[in-house]
């Protein structure tokens, strides 16, 4: 080789270099364009990081990866997708968010690159042992949207057996920070999803009493009643002194159902909150409730009459109702006790019943099969009306619900 071409050849080599680099952005820029058109169309969350992993495998040309994001609730990194390496034995696995490389990498929101990832002294080796894989270098970038870390992703050991260069971490970065972006969005729609299917469950559980309520009474009366009528109409030819006793008998069915469909409404719309406020809604809803079922009610307002935005109001009456519902239907109880009460700056609403009482801590474990709502609207209830819930119950001891509101005025 002569001195004469040398300069050629590195500038050959130069450019090569760099086309390979423009090559790899290119399709770095690709990838993250298909990450987030394809999020429009794919909002569902485990599809999209299983998106977002493979496109960032391929592009830093790499043979496995995994991605993992924060739990909050437990502040662990979990395993949302892994490609390739120990995939099938890592996902769903959980870690402590600032152990391992992963957790390095979320607690320093940094980047890192490693090259022999089994001396470093942060990597898990607990994960690898019991796989055949074998990580060599490692390249890892937090996910961080809106200057909170969500999670991290990490890809394992270049194709080309090369070590990750700087300019890896930097597209890696890019890419990152566009994928927490677009996970935040579909996390976003599926919290949207979940509470819409939420509401759904409640409008039609409210759809199923009211069709049951109107079956079991109203309806029933009414077909007991033209039955009557038809006998009444033979009693006017054949036995007409009998008429006063059915027509009697008549009168109080038809005054039955009135009250039945009196109570839907009131329990569907009542006028009263609205109009009077809560002690006289609790009034009447009370007197309604005494008068149909086995139960002895006792309400006290100790005289309180102010009123609260209406949709405080609206959300303390609807816990009220549930706490009472809930009483009626599983305590076997003999008496409820409704009691409102001005307490400081605050005002106290309690349920309290004397019946059998349950294990809160076991009825709240098993929520998520039980598809139960009750308790999880009277929570959130709680929150709208920004007061405080508490149920205290014990086998055999009866329940009370105590709900703490502060005293706001309405507006
Ligand atoms: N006052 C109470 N006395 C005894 N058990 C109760 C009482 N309140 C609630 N529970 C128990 O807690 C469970 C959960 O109550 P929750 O109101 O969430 O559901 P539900 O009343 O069964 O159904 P839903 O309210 O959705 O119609 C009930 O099934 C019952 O076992
Ligand atoms: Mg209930």
């Amino acid at each position: 080789m002569t001195s004469a071409n040398r300069p050629r050849e590195n500038s050959t080599h130069d450019l090569k270099t760099q086309i390979a680099r423009l090559e790899q952005r290119i399709a770095a820029l690709e990838a993250l364009q298909q990450v987030a058109t394809t999020v429009t169309s794919e909002l569902r969350l485990d599809r999209l990081l299983a998106l977002i992993l493979s496109s960032a495998v391929d592009v830093m040309k790499a043979d496995a990866g995994s991605l993992l994001l924060h739990d909050p609730a437990t502040d662990e990194l979990v395993f949302e997708v892994v490609q390739g390496g120990s995939g099938k034995t890592l996902r769903h696995k959980r870690i402590r968010a600032d152990q391992g490389l992963a957790g390095w990498v979320f607690t320093q929101r940094k980047p890192t690159i490693v090259h022999d990832a089994e001396a470093d002294e942060r990597h898990l080796t607990k994960f690898d042992e019991n796989s055949r894989f074998h990580t060599s270098s490692l390249i890892a970038a937090p996910l961080v949207h809106k200057n909170t870390a969500i999670g991290v992703i990490e890809i394992l050991n270049k194709k080309s057996g090369e070590h990750f260069s700087a300019y890896d971490q930097e597209l890696l970065m890019a890419f990152a920070s566009q994928s927490a972006v677009v996970i935040e969005e579909a996390r976003l729609y599926q919290q949207v999803v979940a509470e819409r299917d939420r509401i759904l469950a409640v409008e039609d559980q409210v759809r199923r009493e009211l069709a049951r309520e109107l079956h079991d009474g109203p309806s029933q009366i009414l077909a007991s009643m033209i039955m009557g009528l038809k006998f009444f109409r033979q009693l006017m030819l054949r036995e007409p002194e009998r008429m006063n006793q059915e027509l009697g008998e008549l009168e109080r069915q038809a005054n039955l159902a009135l009250h039945q469909v009196r109570d839907m409404l009131f329990d569907l719309r009542p006028v009263a909150l609205e109009t009077q406020g809560l002690a006289a809604a609790l009034q009447v809803y009370v007197e309604r409730q005494g008068e149909s079922r086995n139960l002895d009610f006792h309400l006290d307002t100790h005289s309180f009459s102010s009123r609260f935005a209406p949709k405080v109001e609206a959300a303390v009456f609807s816990i009220v109702q549930e706490a009472v519902g809930n009483a009626e239907k599983h305590a076997q109880a003999k008496n409820i006790w409704i009691s409102l009460r001005p307490v400081e700056e605050t005002v106290v609403i309690t349920v309290q019943d004397d019946g059998r009482g349950f294990d809160l801590a076991q009825v709240e474990e098993a929520y998520a099969q039980r598809g139960n709502l009750g308790l999880l609207n009277m929570k959130e209830r709680a929150e709208i009306a920004n007061a405080k819930l508490a149920i205290e119950s014990k086998p055999g001891k009866g329940t009370t619900v105590t709900l703490t509101l502060g005293l706001e005025p309405a507006q």
